[in-house]
């Protein structure tokens, strides 16, 4: 047989064409696509289904250290399963750095949490938490020639925050290195005031992690990581952006010319602060950082979506389970809000639900979807076109789609480690028939089929969306 397997019949659909073909793959690329193309030694008929790249889910936390008494719950196994029974191909973890630690230790680390473990091909963000002359000017610079090119920084949380001055460090070594700077903006000392405040008012309850975190704390520290950027002249990227007001300094940013550009995950579209409000302390399950907001604000996600505000669509797949095997609550029974481990599952219920609600209801089209699920992340990573898109040449990371489902999302049926979704119960209208890793079925009708240790590490290249705006440079005398 001229291949290892053919799709056959698909309608394909990249970010920028839909066409009729058959696939052809052979030692784990796509090497052909054509009409009637010859034998493979495995087929499959994509007649009247949707035929995609594989998923990219470019912001998860796998087995991830928190500096805390909690635990995720998801490693490399559990958790690139649930992303390969979801449509996912390639994961992009985060390998943090300890305050007082070195990045080189954490990479080694990480190294040995997702070897052998990993089910499809992941690469990995550094975090920079000790942004010391060390870690900026000397572990930085090697890391991101041996294909570590993004990094997420924070200017929230105690023991990951960065303050402003450091913050331009790390932008500075980025434009030089020609690096992505990913950043997790609230302001910190807004959120650690109004905590103070309402825990001594006896407000302890989930839905006040809500409370605690408003929209014009994101504001800010979003409107002040741009401004940083804009005096360094480098791009960045804002990550997890919750709504109207966060967007639309981005937005405005974007419209003035600079590279800005933004990540936004499905717990802003499919929850709102109600949920965290729901009985009891089953609040908890949708606390997550920013917090989810309201009607308004998943409308102005949708727009963001659809105009080009986003580029990437990501999980924040923060694994923590609500009990303990004695069905004990994990954080502790009646946690304060600011005791419980920010952050909610998502890696297999991300491309299902964009699916269902955004190209089976009309808010974004096809190309969008593949835009913002897969060639984006791709590009604005380093990753493309090895990831990214079906072409030739590209790995045959592919999705096969059933649509026209009436399926419930119920956890039981999950693959990930977690005790709950927050979507429990939601309706979804699209789930991944097959999905292809580098030509292997890694799931297929409901079963996964991958095997741990299978998934690649993929070095990453500076990207291209990383470089400052053509002809600007020089425009900053103190830099040339
Ligand atoms: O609440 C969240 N998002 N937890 C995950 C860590 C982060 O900040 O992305
Ligand atoms: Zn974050
Ligand atoms: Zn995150
Ligand atoms: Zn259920």
């Amino acid at each position: 047989a001229a291949f290892d397997m053919v799709i056959r019949n698909g309608r394909i659909a990249t970010a920028s064409d839909t066409f009729h073909a058959d696939i052809g793959i052979r030692g784990g690329k796509i090497v052909a696509l054509a009409q009637r193309l010859g034998p493979g030694l495995d087929e499959i008929d994509a007649a009247g289904r949707w035929v995609l790249p594989g998923g990219i889910d470019a912001h998860c936390h796998l087995d991830q250290p928190t500096g805390d008494a909690s635990v995720m719950a998801d490693d490399f196994l559990t958790g690139t399963r649930s992303a390969a029974c979801g449509g996912t191909t390639t994961v992009i973890p985060f390998a943090a750095q300890q305050k007082g630690g070195t990045l080189e230790d954490a990479v080694a680390d990480y190294h040995r949490r997702a070897s052998g473990k990993a089910c499809i091909d992941y690469a990995f963000h550094l975090i920079v938490a000790d942004a010391t002359p060390h870690t900026v000017q000397k572990e930085l610079p090697d890391l991101i020639r041996r294909g570590y090119t993004s990094f997420k920084i924070y200017m929230t949380y105690e023991s990951l925050k960065l303050d402003d001055r450091q913050i331009l460090d790390v932008l500075a070594l980025a434009r030089s290195e020609g690096a992505m700077t990913m950043v997790h903006a609230e302001n910190s000392d807004c959120i650690a005031w109004l905590t103070d405040y309402l825990l001594e008012r006896g407000m302890k309850a989930p839905r006040y992690h809500g409370t605690s975190r408003p929209a014009v704390a994101e504001r800010e520290a979003t409107h002040r990581a741009i401004s940083l950027a804009e005096f360094l002249d480098t791009p960045v990227l804002i990550v997890h952006v919750s709504g109207a007001e966060a967007a639309d300094q981005i937005r405005q940013a974007q419209t003035r010319g600079l590279r800005v550009y933004a990540e936004t995950c499905p717990q802003y579209l499919f929850l709102t602060a109600a949920d965290l409000d729901r009985h009891g302390f089953e609040g908890a399950k949708c606390i997550c950082s920013p917090p989810p907001r309201d009607a308004g604000s998943q409308q102005a996600i949708w727009d963001g979506l659809d105009n080009g505000t986003f580029q990437v669509f990501s999980s924040d797949h923060a694994p923590f389970r609500y009990e303990d095997a004695q069905g004990k609550k994990v954080a502790g029974e009646e946690a304060d809000f600011s005791r419980i481990p920010n952050g909610i599952p998502g890696l297999e219920t991300r491309l299902p639900l964009l699916f269902s609600e955004g190209v089976l209801k009309g808010r974004i089209d096809i190309h969008k979807f593949v835009a913002l699920t897969s060639t984006g992340p791709a590009r604005i990573y380093g990753l493309y076109p090895r990831k990214g898109s079906i072409s030739v040449g590209a790995d045959a990371d592919i999705v096969i789609w059933d649509t026209g489902l009436r399926r419930t999302i119920h956890n039981d049926a999950l693959h990930h480690n977690v005790d709950y979704t927050p979507y429990e119960g939601r309706r979804v209208t699209a789930w991944p028939a097959v999905t292809l890793l580098r030509g292997k079925r890694v799931f297929d009708n409901g079963a996964f089929l991958g095997q741990a240790g299978d998934g690649q590490f993929l070095p990453c290249e500076k990207p291209a969306l990383a470089q400052p705006r053509p002809g600007r440079a020089g425009r900053s005398p103190w830099l040339e």
